[in-house]
């Protein structure tokens, strides 16, 4: 039997849980020509939910879609290459006179394509080193992008990487097309939200106010506990109801991790056996346990200052008024100035998160399995 709580990758139609309200937002947003910025904490779902809207009938008979995840580039020449990638591949199962309008307006690669004697199409294998004028070949896909058959939706992921961008100016470059551009409507995603809220909300930036917002929260209690009762039972297994409760409460409902323990314990409670909170605990143990060695190695290779900081965020669960005195001498860190500085570097390598109370941030460790096993261990 497959397991109906996945973990990785795109997760068939039925195995979705609800995000009813976002998708029909997302979907209507769209259709009034707006971009959306899409954030959330980490693991919370905004990739498996532009892929599900992607889905949605009047978006995906109308519309041709495209979702790149730019996690890992550094640079504008490879942001390039990720977006001309993924054109390439939506449109070769559309077959070669699409593919060819794309490929004959990207002159700036020219000769960068191999041929594929055997399907009769170019095949796309250009390399960074091929990419002698980003800015250009930029221009030529925001171009291809406008003069489209359909109209397009372009999803990319993990946003905030472009501010990081040696080159001068990116955000500005892409903002000046975009806002040209009538035929394609972007979703920007992401779960940096130091940098994105920068990017988006301050006047003096090219994308302040140029796109809709939506935060993306936990999946109510209600709905998903019920969801994931029903995948047991129609497996033809047995979760007793405040399991399922106490696993959603363990992780405040998060996605990622709630899902991951049910599909652990799918996966390894005896199949006539009904499971039980004793179970959801055993299979938490075994997670933090198998993960422990990659935590391990990410704790030794901290500077000290960084992972004190970072242990005594774990122990609070949400922490507010981090720089007080009172949080640093709790804690027994060194200054408020030190926890400024290591705040500021765990959330670059986004090892911390934070939510806005009022004024106020509040942190926490961005990996709830993290969190759990430092507090074990420390
Ligand atoms: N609607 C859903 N139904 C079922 N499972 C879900 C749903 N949304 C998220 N998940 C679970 O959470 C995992 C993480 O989801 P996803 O990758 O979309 O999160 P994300 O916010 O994009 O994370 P990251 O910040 O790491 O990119 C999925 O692999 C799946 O296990
Ligand atoms: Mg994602």
């Amino acid at each position: 039997m497959e397991n109906p709580f996945y973990i990785t990758g795109i997760i068939p139609e039925p195995y979705f849980c609800d995000r009813e309200k976002e998708t029909a937002w997302i979907v209507r947003t769209l259709e009034n020509k707006a971009h959306i910025l899409l954030t959330s904490p980490r693991r919370m779902g905004k990739t498996q939910l532009i892929r599900h809207v992607f889905e949605q009938p009047s978006i995906k008979n109308r519309c041709y879609t495209f979702y790149t995840d730019i996690y890992p580039t550094t640079s504008l020449h490879e942001l390039v290459l990720f977006l001309s990638k993924e054109i390439y591949s939506v449109l070769v199962p559309k077959g070669k006179t699409v593919l060819d309008k794309f490929l004959a307006g990207l002159h700036s690669l020219a000769g960068s394509f191999g041929y594929d004697p055997v399907s009769n199409t170019p095949t796309f294998n250009i390399k960074l080193g091929d990419i002698h004028s980003p800015e250009l070949t930029l221009e030529e896909i925001f171009c291809y992008l406008e003069q489209a058959d359909k109209p397009c939706i372009f999803a990319i992921d993990e946003f905030q990487q472009i501010a990081n961008y040696p080159e001068k100016n990116v955000e500005a470059t892409l903002r000046a097309h975009i806002q040209k551009m009538n035929n394609c409507l972007f979703i920007y995603a992401g779960s940096n939200r130091h940098i994105l809220e920068n990017m988006f909300n301050s006047a003096a930036k090219p994308f302040y106010n140029s796109a809709e917002q939506i935060f993306l929260d936990c999946i109510s209690k209600d709905i998903y506990t019920a969801f994931a009762e029903e995948l047991f039972a129609k497996a033809g297994r047995r979760i007793t109801p405040n399991t399922t409760a106490y696993a959603y409460d363990l992780f405040e409902g998060h996605t990622y991790y709630v899902h991951n323990v049910l599909h652990n314990a799918f996966a390894y409670v005896d199949p006539d056996k009904i499971v039980e909170e004793t179970d959801i605990d055993n299979t938490l143990s075994d997670i933090l346990e198998e993960k422990g060695r990659s935590f391990a190695s990410l704790m030794n290779q901290m500077n000290y200052q960084h992972k004190e900081t970072l242990i005594a965020i774990a122990k609070e669960g949400k922490a507010s008024r981090v720089t007080s005195v009172n949080f640093v001498k709790k804690h027994s860190l060194k200054s408020p100035s030190s926890v400024q500085y290591a705040i500021s570097a765990l959330l670059e390598k986004q090892l911390l998160t934070y939510q806005n109370d009022g004024r106020t941030k509040v942190y926490s460790v961005a990996d709830r399995f993290l969190e759990m096993w430092i507090c074990r261990i420390y």
